[in-house]
């Protein structure tokens, strides 16, 4: 999943303000160097993570980060807010202010949660099509039925959005808790499905997004960078 790409003479044109022209010499003269070696091709292509320095000055030196949270109940899955904490609030990163969030928990939602600063990276799990599986262990307020099984296998229509929802899978547990597999995050979506079926959720828990589980050892709050292998295998495709 490549980071968000730009040419070379490009980003030295808005970096230093200056036209793209007047970049020319500059990468002629040898004095541009990406990643440590000298790039003299104006139409380079770099991403975000490209280290690349001038005269041996640092212009661009981005590390990637991948964060995974264990968001707690009563935090905003957002990066400022004027009332509540925010999930940004809870991270004692060097790098918190850089980071933006993939996807999103209701304020009362709790579980899994990515940050990063790789755009790229996020667009990339976000995109529609790529139906990346998010999993959510949910507590409901009536006993489950094989209709509501049969109603979230089918696909729900909501005015709303003027959509029907995917597939989603419900496997259920017992008779008041179950998991829930969707491929989409629509607005409140689990929510909304169950009060369509006539039931309330008293409690929603995201345990995987994809092939990435939710780390046990993280209490409430807590988070831990990916691993190089979780932040590529991430993307699954199941239903
Ligand atoms: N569906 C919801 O209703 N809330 C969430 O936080 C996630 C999915």
């Amino acid at each position: 999943m490549p980071a968000k790409s730009a040419r070379l003479d490009r980003f030295i044109s808005s970096k230093m303000a200056i036209s793209q022209k007047a970049v020319r010499p500059i990468l002629a003269q040898g004095r541009v160097a990406v990643d440590g070696c000298v790039c003299r091709d104006r139409q380079q292509i770099i991403n975000t993570f490209s280290r690349i320095t001038l005269d041996g000055q640092i212009l661009q030196a981005n590390t990637p980060l991948y964060l995974m949270m264990n968001k707690p109940k009563g935090v905003v899955s957002a990066t400022r807010d004027d009332q509540h904490q925010t999930v940004i609030d809870l991270l004692d990163h060097p790098e918190r202010s850089k980071l933006h969030l993939v996807g999103r928990l209701d304020f009362n939602s709790t579980g899994l949660l990515l940050l990063t600063n790789d755009s790229g990276w996020s667009q990339q799990l976000m995109k529609p099509d790529q139906k990346v599986s998010k999993r959510y262990r949910v507590t409901v307020n009536s006993p489950l039925d094989q209709q509501t099984v049969d109603a979230f296998a089918a696909g729900m229509y909501f005015a709303y959005e003027d959509a029907t929802t995917r597939p989603a899978g419900l496997n259920i547990i017992n008779d008041y808790e179950a998991e829930v597999t969707l491929t989409e995050g629509r607005y409140h979506q689990i929510k909304r499905m169950f009060a369509r079926c006539n039931n309330k959720v008293l409690s929603l828990h995201r345990i995987a997004i994809g092939n990435l589980l939710l780390d046990p050892s993280l209490s409430a709050g807590q988070s831990r960078e990916l691993s190089a292998a979780e932040v590529t295998d991430i993307t699954d495709q199941v239903i």
